[in-house]
């Protein structure tokens, strides 16, 4: 069984760096053309040098999410270059946060902002696309906050929440076309976003505590799940979210089989 996802076009947003970044190179190592967008204009040119580096297709554009003129126009460009759109990864996502107590109104915004009306404005733009063509894929970056929330994570939590309800209605609506909307939930994956990795020894182990794999996630293994969802192995599946989390809480205390085991870890 293989993937074949040669010649697909695909949008991803925020892929300037991160898991994004990684999504869009590992799309594009399989033959799709790749279109990065970000707001950060630096790494959209590091990733444009590493596409050449590498001889992938695609092309980069400055988007924000939060503009829906500029996504149209972007929207419009890819189809006007490539002649079809099949693939849309919302990526792109902010975390901020604080208790409720003393959370500011603007972080609380900010995150809806881009997170949850970012997704819904992108795929609004891509659906005329998709329906002309009678088929796409959307697959959207929820969060595993939007399963077991933290503490202080009410603005994060509930954007990503609101990514996973939004992909399961706009899986309902796009159905007649042959649309699959999707979402995945990342449970820790070191990036700028969080630098799990960096963190004091003691508190990467209580984090790790929580996981059955009892190990950090890497931005490939969800790079392989979004490739996974945006090929035709995935095509019977929709509506629904996907956990790669390494199995975080999984079972109730999940370290006690590492004890019983009498390991660290699974490396
Ligand atoms: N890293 C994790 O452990 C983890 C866990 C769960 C979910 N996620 C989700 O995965 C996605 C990527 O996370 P990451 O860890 O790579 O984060 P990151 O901060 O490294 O990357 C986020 C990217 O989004 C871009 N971005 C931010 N605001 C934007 C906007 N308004 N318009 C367009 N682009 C914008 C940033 O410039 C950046 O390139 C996010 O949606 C995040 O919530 C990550």
């Amino acid at each position: 069984m293989q993937i074949d996802l040669n010649g697909k076009v695909a949008i991803v947003t925020g892929a300037g760096r991160g898991i994004g970044r990684e999504i869009a190179l590992t799309l594009a190592s399989e033959g799709v053309v790749t279109v990065v967008t970000d707001v950060n204009e630096a790494n959209l040119e590091a990733i444009k040098n590493e596409f050449e580096r590498l001889g992938y297709q695609g092309s980069q554009y400055r988007c924000d999410v939060r503009d829906f003129h500029r996504i149209q126009e972007v929207v419009e460009a890819v189809v006007q270059t490539y002649g079809h759109l099949d693939i849309l990864v919302n990526n792109a996502g902010v975390a901020g946060g604080g208790p409720v107590s003393s959370l500011q109104e603007e972080v609380w915004d900010l995150n809806l902002d881009i997170n949850l009306k970012g997704t819904f404005q992108m795929c609004k733009a891509v659906i005329p696309v998709m329906k002309r063509q009678k088929s796409g894929r959307i697959i959207n970056a929820a969060s595993f906050a939007a399963i077991v929330p933290s503490y202080g994570s009410a603005a994060y939590a509930s954007s990503k929440a609101g990514v996973s309800q939004f992909t399961r209605v706009l899986a309902g609506e796009l159905g007649p076309w042959n649309i699959t909307v999707n979402c995945y939930a990342p449970g820790m994956i070191p990036t700028e976003m969080n630098h799990f990795a960096e963190r004091p020894e003691k508190e990467q182990e209580r984090l790790l505590d929580t996981l059955t794999l009892r190990r950090w996630g890497s931005k490939r293994e969800v790079a392989n799940l979004v490739c996974f969802l945006a090929s035709d192995l995935a095509e019977y599946i929709t509506g629904t979210m996907i956990d790669v989390s390494g199995g975080k809480l999984a079972t109730q205390i999940p370290k006690i089989a590492y004890e019983k085991a009498g390991v660290e870890n699974n490396e």
